[in-house]
């Protein structure tokens, strides 16, 4: 798919991979319309001196149902080429010792808002026969650490729904890109360690968040169904998914209650 002139919108554009995905759409010549709970100052004039069509910002509090629901009302009226549900939080650590209101945030964020907005943009793309869903998954979907018991759980949700998508999709024009994103320094990187240090000792390799946007650029362009890692995070995952005693024996050694 081309970005060049693409409605594009992005949630969790304000910083991290969100931004930087916001700023290589602009580059590409797209329509940006970028949801956060806040935005500074000279947002709008900076992408548009980056080459960014048009600019609109949306307010949205995602970790409510009505958050999601204003803004599903307010772009309503957009022919959404592109949805790229990125808005994330992170929760972590023992799962007795995490915050249930947290928990709860978190799943309405990363889950029931991303099914939310693709539930309401999804009807007009499938009319106009053209749009792609972008959600951004996790490596925490297939390598389960502990710590991450309640964060890993909405990122394989997010790759469950978005496979049982991409079946319903077939012939409609329409498709999806899962993003199976490793480490990427953003604040939610530092979060991380923050979170889990305590009790379990994280692989810590992480990449630019410019160097990810490039990377779902040619996603994009290429019509990819998943971003899949390379290099020591792909063999990480393949451990996990086909020699899970090994993974599981290598992650209790960085433990401790
Ligand atoms: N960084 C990594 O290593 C990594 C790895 C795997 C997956 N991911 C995923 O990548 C996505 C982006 O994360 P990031 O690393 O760029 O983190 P980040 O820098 O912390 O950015 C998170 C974004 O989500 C938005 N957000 C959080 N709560 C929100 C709410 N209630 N309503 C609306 N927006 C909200 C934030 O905007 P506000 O200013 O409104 O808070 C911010 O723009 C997340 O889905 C994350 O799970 C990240």
């Amino acid at each position: 798919m081309k970005i060049q002139s693409s409605q594009f919108v992005i949630t969790g554009a304000n910083r991290g991979i969100g931004q930087a995905v916001a700023k290589m759409a602009a580059v590409s010549g797209a329509h940006l319309h970028l949801v956060a709970r806040s935005w500074s100052e000279g947002v709008r004039s900076s992408l548009t001196q980056l080459g960014a069509a048009s600019v609109e910002l949306y307010q949205a509090d995602l970790a409510t149902k009505e958050g999601a629901a204003q803004l599903a009302q307010q772009l309503s009226s957009v022919e959404v080429d592109v949805l790229f549900n990125n808005a994330g939080l992170l929760t972590g650590g023992l799962l007795e010792q995490q915050s249930l209101d947290e928990i709860y945030a978190m799943f309405q964020v990363n889950l029931n808002a991303l099914v939310h907005l693709t539930h309401a943009l999804l009807p007009g793309m499938i009319q106009r026969k053209k749009g792609k869903i972008i959600n951004n998954s996790s490596v925490s979907a297939f390598m389960h650490f502990p710590c991450a018991s309640t964060y890993a759980a909405s990122k394989a949700a997010v790759v469950a729904f978005t496979d049982c998508l991409e079946a319903e999709l077939a012939g409609t024009g329409v498709s999806t890109l899962c993003l199976v994103t490793p480490g990427i320094k953003t604040r939610m990187f530092d979060e991380i360690e923050v979170k889990y240090a305590k009790n379990f000792e994280i692989p810590k390799d992480s990449i630019s968040a410019e160097d990810y946007a490039e990377k779902i650029r040619v996603a994009i362009e290429g019509d990819w169904k998943y971003y899949w890692p390379k290099g020591t995070t792909a063999l990480g995952l393949w451990t996990a998914r086909y020699l899970n005693p090994v993974f599981r024996s290598a992650v209790q050694k960085r433990f401790r209650r």
